[in-house]
């Protein structure tokens, strides 16, 4: 039997708590039986339609026929009662939303369940939260990219834990080999039971993603490898224990050192300017062979080496500015990844992000990519 408001006749208090407790069961009794959003909006018509909802009755049947001396009894239990129910309808209603979006985003954790326990009321404007820039390194790790990109290259990505021989062995640094000091990194600790070439290591450069790379493909290989490293680099303005890199390698029949200097000289147009000229620099890396150290004619002083009449700062007067690392990779690498050196020839280089991102953006503190400052990263944005 549905509840029905009853005429009241007796308005002693006791008779008044009566007819209350017997409103608030069944209020309780018909909120237990909502489960959509349509059972709903019945609950709160029955409950609270002007014409003819229970509140609407109450006024009626109890309020309006009290005699003079009851009414302040009367009109204190269904002020009462009217705030019951509203409370009850609009707990039911948060009930019945959230029922209705944990089930369309299959969202059982948290969130549902402190709406469920009415803590969270999420019918509130939302949080808004400023909406983030890309990070200048990754802008600038994505604008080199894309230059290779447009030349035909794809993207390898390899570990940041490397071990010993992809980052040394396999790139010709012979165990103790004095080329390894300039490249001294963290070692996990505990391996001393390990043969040296599997103990693990941050990888101080991206060039052993070079190796997985040949050892995956063959050739035709035309990569670029992005990433994160390591090097036992006190942090300074220009130095950092972690930066990032982007690895080049091209492997082809008859690729020769001319590809590598029109390739890189164009990558450098195409990042700095087309008025940018390069050099290239005999240099020393035990993977390549020759190698060498590419420089770039110092864009704040167009490669004059004087600024407003004082010596340019910035490329020390020099007029060139160096900017990466490349080479023809050495035969003893292809030996490590099964390639025929006598088939095939072909270059790598590797440059650091944040030093060009320095020199694109005029930025005067490696440390300012990596201490998060918003005031320093929105300007990217
Ligand atoms: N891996 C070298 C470095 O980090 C750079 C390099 C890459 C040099 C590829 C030659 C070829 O210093």
């Amino acid at each position: 039997m549905p509840y029905s408001v009853p005429k009241l006749t007796d308005f002693s208090p006791a008779a008044l708590d009566s007819v209350v407790r017997e409103l608030l069961s069944a209020l309780e009794e018909e909120s237990k039986a909502v489960h959509s959003e349509n059972d709903w909006k019945l609950f709160r018509d029955r409950w609270m339609a002007r014409k003819n909802g229970v509140l609407t009755q109450l006024n009626d049947l109890w309020l309006k026929v009290a005699p003079g001396l009851g009414k302040r009894e009367v009109g204190q239990r269904v002020n009462e009662l009217k705030t019951k129910v509203t409370e009850a309808v609009e707990k039911r209603r948060i009930k019945t939303i959230s029922l209705a979006l944990s089930d369309s985003l299959e969202l059982h954790g948290s969130v549902s369940a402190k709406v469920i326990r009415g803590r969270l009321d999420i019918t509130l404007p939302g949080i808004r939260r400023p909406i983030g820039a890309e990070h200048p390194v990754i802008k600038t790790m994505n604008e080199i990219i894309d230059v290779f990109r447009n030349l035909g290259y794809s993207v390898e990505e390899g570990p940041e834990i490397e071990t010993d021989y992809y980052n040394f062995e396999a790139l010709n640094f012979p165990p103790n080999h004095p080329a390894r000091d300039t490249q001294d990194t963290l070692f996990i600790a505990g391996q001393e039971s390990k043969p040296l070439r599997d103990r693990l290591l941050l990888r101080t450069h991206t060039s052993p993603v070079q190796i997985r790379t040949m050892q995956k493909m063959k050739p035709p290989v035309r990569v670029v490898c992005p990433g994160k490293v390591h090097r036992n680099d006190a942090p300074d303005a220009t130095h950092s224990p972690i930066f990032h890199q982007v690895e080049g390698l091209a492997v082809d029949t008859n690729i020769t050192f001319c590809d590598l200097k029109g390739t890189l000289d164009h990558a450098m147009k195409a990042l700095f300017g087309s008025s940018v000229k390069t050099r290239f620099y005999p240099s020393f890396f035990p993977f390549t062979e020759p190698s060498a150290d590419v420089q770039i004619s110092c864009i704040f002083c167009d490669g004059k080496g004087t600024r407003d009449g004082a010596p340019c700062r910035n490329c020390k007067a020099s007029g060139w500015i160096e900017l990466l690392g490349c080479g023809m990779v050495d035969p003893n690498v292809y030996g490590f990844v099964d390639y025929d050196p006598k088939k095939v020839s072909g270059f790598a280089f590797g440059m650091g992000v944040e030093r060009i991102a320095i020199l694109k953006y005029g930025v005067d503190d490696i440390q300012l990519f990596f201490n998060g400052d918003v005031r320093f990263l929105e300007q990217f944005g």
